[in-house]
Order: structure tokens, then sequence, then C-alpha cells
């Protein structure tokens, strides 16, 4: 939610703040603005998205130190005044910031009854003025806003021009994340990698409750209550090329795309053909550890959600140890009973959602063991949990997660069979998954050569007002995720449900205006999934299935078939056309395919 960029160097400021902004727009895209120095503070901001910034900036638009943001309202709609960067009355400070101050009100009322003129209806703007107060009597600008953020309560990663100390940028992180990039006399700072890797691998990433002061020299590091840290720079293997399109016409395809080499870089390295094991070296859990476990929880929010369902049914199938998946979101407000012999396992593709990091903290202040599945390497959740498993899928920029979600469920596979291997399950059984793991990323390439056929059925479709989606046992979660999938980019309205439970209530909804996408793969559930789909045809629904096989025409009234793998690893083939008929439902529609309205790629807010 909300992107911050930040520069200070030899060279103008503003096009590389545009650049990284352009980076960083699927984190928030209702309205953009930037500010530099140059004998005061110049700025420019509009309602709209990076693009419109890039045109409202004049061509000489002269200044050495910059800061950028590209917003995610929560405070005040999104117009040209919320925008940001925030300026005091005097317009000696200058902030952008990511998150939310919770005592906003308060501080507002404090700081108008002070004689302070607010613009804005922003959250951020008490920090501008807040920040104005203090700064005359302090000696440094780091100071000024160690003392000032000493007030407010919330989340905050902010960014911070003073006119009068025109060498300088200071950054602080409280729960929204800040990483600094070190160049040849230059320093970067943004809320993600992506702004920086155009110009620099050499990353730092703040601490919550860290502070930073940059000028072209380097950087310090320091706590609230001033004293120095020390950082270690680290070298990230993502590059610009990560952040384009590749020639395809949106993200979400060219992500779609790339899953049989994201899949395949999941397992790379990962898989033992002696043992019929999986290694992976970042979960710091001995086999006597993993041994005392009794349950394993999953948390995550949406996508990450619905791949930790796949999860759960991968351990309780091939470990045998019960395990289930609930929101994070959820799980962290309900005061969860902490159980020493359960083990925790966080999901999250930017490593960043709120929700997820919060119940993380919760669960370790609980004395809780949290494992990571993780993409974003060095992220807030990847660093808060005891270990892990990496992605290793690449950046992901579409809203819209799709290689995340399937090397997700892929880093599951990897899981289950590791504790299955250290619990019961045969060498045997161990061989036949390594051998599936194996298969997918071929399979993958497979069903992505069926994307035209796909393309068809999605325009066919997209006109409906409301589609059911239902799957039963390990097809549930994958017709929960096409739901999602469906619902956020093509705005049709969308509803899974396990197809067991259609005739307990959804069945009323079924009718010719409701066509259905039933997921049936050929395992032991198939004629009970045949049968529901009789029952579907006979109140006039549509059946769009998806699965192993051609079914009869009285049965669908259309197949998309996949290729078949092992029962427990099929519901990670079966998710991959429901990725393409969404995008090719979007598309028909006319959709904006990789900003969906409403949403941001990283949820940083409560
Ligand atoms: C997925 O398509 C969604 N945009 C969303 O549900 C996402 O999966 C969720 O917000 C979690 O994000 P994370 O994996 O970065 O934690």
């Amino acid at each position: 939610m909300c992107g911050i960029v930040a520069y200070v160097g030899p060279k103008d400021a503003a096009p590389i703040l545009l650049e990284g902004l352009q980076r960083l727009e699927y984190r928030g895209y209702d309205s953009a603005g930037l500010a530099v120095l140059n004998k005061g503070i110049k700025t420019r901001k509009v309602k709209g998205r990076v693009a419109d910034l890039a045109s409202a900036v004049p061509a000489r638009f002269k200044g050495g130190i910059g800061i950028g943001h590209t917003r995610w309202a929560t405070h005040g709609v999104p117009s040209d005044v919320n925008a940001h960067p925030h300026l005091d009355s005097s317009e000696r400070i200058a902030v952008v910031h990511n998150g939310i101050i919770e005592n906003a009100d308060e501080l507002r009322a404090k700081l108008t009854a002070d004689g302070a003129e607010f613009a804005s209806e922003t959250d951020t703007e008490v920090l501008a003025h807040l920040i104005a107060r203090t700064v005359k009597d302090t000696d440094t600008l780091a100071d000024a806003v160690r003392t000032a953020l000493k007030s407010v309560v919330g989340t905050y990663g902010i960014a911070v021009l003073d006119a009068e100390r025109p060498g300088e940028v200071v950054v602080a992180r409280n729960g929204s994340p800040i990483v600094l990039g070190i160049g040849e006399k230059e320093m970067f700072a943004a809320s993600d990698v992506a702004a920086l890797v155009r110009y620099t691998r050499q990353v730092v990433h703040l601490e919550d409750g860290e502070l930073a002061v940059l000028d072209s020299d380097g950087f310090h590091t320091f706590t609230m209550d001033a004293r120095e840290t020390a950082k270690e720079p680290l070298t990230v293997d993502w590059d610009a090329g990560h952040y384009d399109t590749g020639g395809y016409e949106h993200y979400l395809l060219k992500e779609i795309s790339e899953q049989p080499e994201t899949v395949a870089r999941t397992l790379r390295g990962r898989l033992d053909d002696r043992f019929h094991i999986a290694h992976l070296g970042g979960l710091n859990l001995t086999p006597h550890e993993t041994r005392a476990f009794r349950r394993v929880k999953i948390i995550g929010c949406g996508s990450a959600y619905y791949s930790g369902q796949i999860g759960a049914q991968l351990i309780e199938e091939l470990a045998r140890i019960p395990a289930d998946a609930e929101p994070a979101s959820e799980f962290r407000y309900r005061n969860p009973v902490v159980e020493h012999d359960t083990l925790y396992v966080a999901i999250s593709q930017s490593g960043e959602t709120y929700d997820t990091l919060a119940a993380v903290q919760e669960l370790k202040r609980k004395g809780g063991r949290v494992l990571g599945i993780v993409n974003t390497v060095g992220s807030a959740i990847a660093r808060e949990c005891d270990g892990g498993v990496y992605l290793h899928a690449g950046p992901e920029v579409s809203v819209a997660s799709t290689k995340a979600f399937t090397s997700t469920a892929v880093a599951f596979g990897l899981l289950a069979l590791h504790f299955g291997r250290v619990h019961d399950l045969s060498p045997a059984d161990g061989r036949r998954i390594c051998e599936g793991l194996r298969r997918l990323p071929g399979q993958i390439a497979e069903i992505l050569e069926k994307e035209q056929e796909i393309a068809e059925l999605a325009r066919k479709y997209a006109g409906h007002p409301s589609m059911m989606f239902v799957g039963r046992v390990r097809g549930y979660p994958v017709a929960r995720e096409g739901a999602q999938k469906l619902k956020e980019i093509s705005y049709v309205h969308a509803e899974a449900y396990p197809a067991s439970e259609l005739k307990h209530g959804p069945l009323a909804l079924i009718g010719p205006d409701m066509p259905t996408v039933a997921i049936v793969p050929d395992d032991e559930l198939l004629d009970k999934n045949l049968t529901t789909l009789g029952e579907i045809r006979a109140r006039g629904g549509q059946v769009l299935m998806v699965g192993h096989r051609v079914a009869e025409p009285k049965l669908v009234d259309d197949c998309i078939v996949v290729p078949k793998n092992e029962v427990e690893l099929d519901p990670i083939l079966l998710t991959i056309p429901l990725q393409i008929f969404a995008y090719h439902a979007a598309v028909a529609l006319g959709r904006d395919v990789d900003k969906p309205r409403n949403l941001a790629k990283s949820v940083t807010v409560e």
C-alpha cells in the first residue's frame, strides 16, 4: 500500500523518482506526487497514475534531492490535495508516508489549536506539521523526526526533506517497509527494492523502530533513542528486467506464462533422489524437532491463504499430521491458543502483508515456532520467522497473484514430502512425490499451450454477472482461488463452495444466469463430483468442467482437460487454467488487468 522513493545525489532527482514510482505503482495507484529541493521545496502532485504525474512535471525540474509517492488512499479521497508529499504551513518540511497514523485526529486538533493550517484530509499531514514544530529546536533533522515520531501512534514508512538542510533525506520505519539503496556517491530509499534495482543491487533493510540519514556520501542508521546501528548491505539478485512486461501485454500474462520456469526454480536443488526426500536448508528444524510437532497451523491472506489450504491437505495426506489453514487477518484478532507442539507456517508473497506480519509477531510473542513461505528475500515476514522456504519465483508485479500462488503450493509439496519422510511416508511414496514434483514444470507448459482454447471459453462465460466455482476436498481450494482470481480482476461476482455443500443452500442460485466452474480431478471422488454436475445441469445451470477427462455432454457444456499428476499434487495444475480463464475474462471485459480497482499489491495496513 503506497510506494515511497527518495534520492540524494548529484543527478536531478525527478526522473529517478518517476522511474522508481512507476516500478512501485502496483503498491497503490490513485494519486502520485514528488518534491525536490532547489532553493526551497518544489512539489508536483496529481490525482491519477504515475504517468499523469510525469506529464505534470516540467522537463527542467531541477534538484538533486527529492522524495516521491504513489498512493492507495486510506485517509481522504484520492485528489491532488491529498496526494503526497505533504508540507507544513511554512513549506520547510515535506513528508511522504506509507502506513496509518492512528492518533491523527487527536494530533490534528492539537496542532490546529497551536496555529497549524491543514491543507489536506490525510493523516500524513500531521507528520509534516509535527516535524516542522520540533525542527526549530533541534540540531539535526533526524532529531526532529525522532522527537515528532514519539507522539505518533500507528504505522509508518516515511521520507522527509528539510528545505533548510538541503544535503540530506531522513527516512524512518515502523510497520511499513523502507529499503536503502547504496550507489556511487548517491543514495536511494524506497518501500520496495523494485524501485532500486535499476540503480543498485546493494540494499539495506531498515528494522521497525529504525531511522536513517542519507546524504550523497552514504547513510547512517539509528534507533529511535539515537543509538547508531550497524547494518550489513545485502546483494539482491532481482534485476530491472524482472520488472518489465517482457513483450507481454500485461504483467499478469507474463507471470502466468513464467510458471514452468518459476516452479522449476522453487524446486531447484531441493529434491534428493537417493532418499526420496526434500532438502529445505532454511527450516532450522532437526528431524527430532520435526517429529515432535503434533499439528501444523498455516496462516496467510487472500490467495496466500488458499495456497495454504492446498498445503494443509498435502501435509495431512503425505505426513499424516493434522493441518489446517486460516486467514491471518482473522487469526491475529482472536487471541489464538498457541501450543508448543504446533508448528505455525506463515505465507506471503510480498513478505509485508500487515495482517500476516502481525499474526507472526503475536505467535512469536506467545512462544510459537513459525516458519515462513515467502517470495521476497529479506522482507519483514521472512526476517520475523524462525526459518522457512523462499519461493525464488522472482518479483510478482501484477496485483493478482499467480506464480507466487503456484510456487507456494509447490513449496508445500516439498515441505509435506520432508515432513512425510521424517514420519511414515514410505520411500516408494517419497519417490512417487519427487517424480510428480519434477513433472510439474513440463505439465504447466502443456497447460499454457491451451491458452487460446481457454481464452475462447473465458469470452463465452465472461458476460454472465455471476459464476459459481465448486470443488470437493482437494478441488475446493482450487475453486476458491479460481473464484478469487475471476472476481479481483474481472469484477464478475464469483462464489466458491465445496461441491458437497451445494444442496445445503447455494443450489438455489443455480440457473441459466449462473454458470458453474467445476473442479473435477480423476481421484477417488470422481463419481461424487460427476453426480453434482448432473444436479447442476438438471437445474438449467451451465457447467465448465476443469479436470483430467472430457465428461459426457449430458453433464457438462465445456471441459478444460489438464495433464494428470499424482492425486496429491493435482490441485497445483488444476489452478493454472483458472488463472488463464480469469485473465482472458478480464481482458474481454476491458478491465485494468494489472491494477484492478480498489486493490493494491502489498496490503501493509490493517
Ligand atoms: C491475490 O491475487 C491477492 N491480490 C491477495 O489476495 C494476496 O494474495 C494477499 O493480499 C496476500 O499477499 P501476500 O502474499 O503478499 O502476503
